[in-house]
C-alpha cells in the first residue's frame, strides 16, 4: 500500500493523521477476496479490504483513548453510512478501556442533539467537509466542552482548503467508494470491503 502517515502523538499535533492511499495505488484483485455474489461484476477492484479498516480502526480507538482521558463522552453516530465504523471503533474502545482498568462511559446516540458533555462525531466519508460543518456548528450550539471527529475515510477533493477531521483512517483519491456501510443508492452497504464501483454497476442501481 502506498505511504503510511506518520504515527504518534507528534505525528498527531494539529490534526489527524491517516494512511494516505496515492492516486496511483491499483488497488487488489475482486479474485483475492469474498464478497457477496450479487455484486459479481459491479466492482472494478478492493481499494481497502475489511481487515485492514479494522485494524486501522483499532489503532484509531487507541489513539482517541489517549487524548480524551478519562472523560466520559457521547459518541454521535452519523447515519446511515458512519454505523459500521461507528460500531466497530466504540467495540475497539470498550475493549482497550477494558483490558487497561480504565473504564471510559460512552454512550451512542443517533445525531439527535441534547446537552453534552464531551462529544465524538463519528462519520464515513469527509469530501469537500462541508456537510461537517454545518454539522459541527449545530453542535456547538450545545456548548459542548469538547467535540472531536472522527472519519474512517478522507477523501482528497479538488478543494485543497477541505475540512480535516482530529482523527481519521485514510486519505483517499477522489474515486466513488462504496462498501462497509459506504452506499450507492442504498446498495453496497453489506459489503465488507471499500470497493470502488464500475460502470456496471453504476447503471445497475442507478435511480
Ligand atoms: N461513497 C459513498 N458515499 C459518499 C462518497 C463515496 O465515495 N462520497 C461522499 N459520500
Ligand atoms: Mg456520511
Amino acid at each position: 500500500m502506498a505511504g503510511q502517515g506518520g504515527s504518534g502523538a507528534a505525528a498527531r499535533a494539529g490534526g489527524g493523521r491517516g494512511v494516505v492511499i496515492s492516486d496511483n495505488w491499483p488497488g487488489y484483485s475482486l479474485d483475492l477476496f469474498t464478497y457477496p455474489q450479487h455484486y459479481y461484476g459491479d466492482l472494478e477492484y478492493v481499494l481497502i479490504p475489511h481487515g485492514i479498516i479494522v485494524d486501522r480502526t483499532e489503532r484509531l480507538a487507541k489513539d482517541i483513548m489517549q487524548d480524551i482521558g478519562d472523560n466520559d463522552i457521547v459518541v454521535l453516530c452519523v447515519l446511515k453510512g458512519g454505523y459500521k465504523f461507528c460500531a466497530d471503533l466504540v467495540e475497539h474502545i470498550k475493549n482497550l478501556s477494558r483490558n487497561s482498568e480504565r473504564f471510559i462511559s460512552m454512550k451512542v446516540d443517533f445525531v439527535r442533539l441534547k446537552s453534552y458533555h464531551n462529544v465524538l462525531i463519528v462519520e464515513d466519508i469527509v469530501g469537500t467537509g462541508r456537510t461537517m460543518k454545518v454539522l459541527l456548528n449545530n453542535i456547538e450550539k450545545y456548548k459542548p466542552k469538547m467535540i472531536k471527529v472522527a472519519s474512517l475515510l478522507v477523501k482528497r477533493t479538488s478543494r485543497p482548503d477541505g475540512y480535516r477531521p482530529d482523527y481519521y483512517g485514510f486519505e483517499i483519491p477522489d474515486l466513488f467508494v462504496v462498501g462497509y456501510a459506504l452506499d450507492y443508492n442504498e446498495h453496497f452497504r453489506d459489503l465488507n470491503h471499500i470497493c470502488v464501483i464500475n460502470d456496471h454497476g453504476k447503471a445497475k442501481y442507478r435511480v
